[in-house]
């Protein structure tokens, strides 16, 4: 205990000169599969062997995040949520994997996921037990690390269950610092600010940057429209508290896309989609890849949706208004031009009275896009339609777009500089329309 107040000590010291985690990881929101929303705690593998969390589960989705495409899109990690270990630890207090599930053991399905070109991830929980009742890491901190390191662990997500919501975020530092020391970057995805909004604290967000990658905010998902409502709303409800501490080596978490499973519809998922990339999100899949329809399957592999989320700047976007029950989201986004950002907007429909519904929009009054001397508008790319031809709109003009009901349409907004052949501004041909 003695060793883990003195770390500490030292932890927060070093800390206080950086502004945020530095272990050079997460510079773009992380892009991966994991087993949670789609396979739960499915232990048991002689009723349901597709499905129970296995090295055959893996190993099956690592193949599938290759030879369906996913892999070359950016999606690189495969991470095993709950229930993979044994309920005790050993004599030693190292832990390992149930043995009938994973009975070559951890390191070589590391290899395993390692020699697909992908990266592994695990999870853990930072209080006695997981949220599934596995054991978990409090009281055994420095021999979990070590065992993760080992086993060449890229990623893990820990937990908040059987924790004190107040007292879990020194235990966080602390593992953080542990995991440091055993020199195997790691991403570490936390769970505090989840569990602290429960009982109404308000998580300290400059603690969470300096100690985490990537966290979860809020509650987790379940697989349905209503419960991806429920989460946008939380992160339109909350954006000035928590918008400005996303960005690079840092991520808010809206928790992991369900595309391809039982809940959403197709316009649904387009929905899903465009706001987790409006707020920067980690693009985390948790669906059984070898039965995504290739509808989905093109959403999820939607480069130009991808760049958006992935921009370099790494700006969360916001919520800005709702008109006749469709919500405007808007990103900045590169190119900047003019000193004039792009923007990734989407219209996020609310409504289920049938027919698609119309709306007219000003860019300025009602998107809020900025407009200079030298931008005369924008052109409009349809990032659904990624064919078509993109839409020259004036500043001073409207936009129309028509939504389906309970979907989303989304857009990539480029300024366009004033044509500047007599003036002095200077422009290059690429610019002008
Ligand atoms: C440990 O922390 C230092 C200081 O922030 C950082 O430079 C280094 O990359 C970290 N190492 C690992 C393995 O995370």
């Amino acid at each position: 205990m003695k060793g883990h107040i003195l770390l500490l000590g030292i932890a927060v010291f070093a800390l206080g000169v950086v502004s945020a985690l530095e272990n050079g990881l997460a510079r773009k929101p992380p892009m991966g599969w994991m087993t949670w929303q789609r396979f739960r705690c499915i232990t048991d593998c002689n009723k349901y062997p597709d499905e129970c969390i296995s090295e055959a589960l893996i190993k099956r989705m690592a193949d599938l995040m290759v030879s369906e495409g996913y892999l070359d899109a950016g999606y690189d990690y495969v991470n095993i949520d709950d229930c993979w270990s044994m309920m005790e630890r050993d004599a030693d207090g190292v832990l390992w994997p149930n043995p009938e599930r994973f009975p070559n053991g951890m390191k070589h399905l590391a290899d395993y996921v390692h020699s697909k070109g992908l990266k592994f991830g695990i999870y853990q929980d930072i209080g006695t037990n997981t949220c599934a009742g596995y054991p978990g890491m409090r009281d055994f901190y420095e021999i979990d690390a070590k065992t993760f390191a080992e086993w060449e662990v890229d990623f893990i997500k820990v937990d908040g269950c059987y924790a004190d919501a107040v007292k879990m975020v020194e235990d966080y530092v602390l593992l953080g610092e542990i995991m440091n020391k055993t020199g195997r970057p790691i991403l570490y995805s936390c769970s505090w600010p989840a569990y602290q909004e429960e009982e109404d604290i308000i998580p300290d967000y400059e603690t969470l940057k300096k100690t985490c990658n990537m966290w979860r905010n809020w509650d987790d998902i379940e697989d349905s429209h209503s419960s991806v409502e429920r989460i946008t709303k939380y992160f339109s409800d909350n954006q000035y508290r928590i918008q400005p501490h996303s960005g690079p080596g840092h991520w808010n978490d809206p928790d992991t896309l369900i595309l391809g499973n039982y809940g959403l519809s197709y316009e649904q998922s387009k929905s899903q989609l465009a706001v987790w990339t409006v707020l920067a999100a980690p693009l985390l899949l948790s669906n059984d890849l070898a039965t995504v329809t290739p509808e989905i399957k093109e959403l999820l592999l939607n480069r130009e949706i991808i760049a958006v989320d992935q921009d370099p700047m790494g700006i969360q976007g916001r919520y800005v208004q709702t008109i006749r029950n469709i919500e405007i989201w808007k990103r900045p986004i590169l190119p900047k031009v003019k000193e004039v950002y792009t923007h990734a907007i989407a219209f996020v429909s609310r409504r289920a009275d049938g027919a698609p519904y119309a709306i007219e929009v000003n860019l300025v009054e009602d998107l809020g896009l900025r407009i200079n001397s030298s931008i005369k508008g924008y052109k409009v790319y349809d990032l659904f339609q990624t064919d078509r031809k993109p839409v020259f709109v004036r500043a001073n003009g409207t936009f129309e777009t028509r939504v389906n009901p309970t979907g989303a349409n989304f857009y990539r907004f480029v300024p366009v500089v004033r044509n500047t052949r007599y003036g002095k501004h200077g422009s290059s041909a690429g610019n002008s329309v």
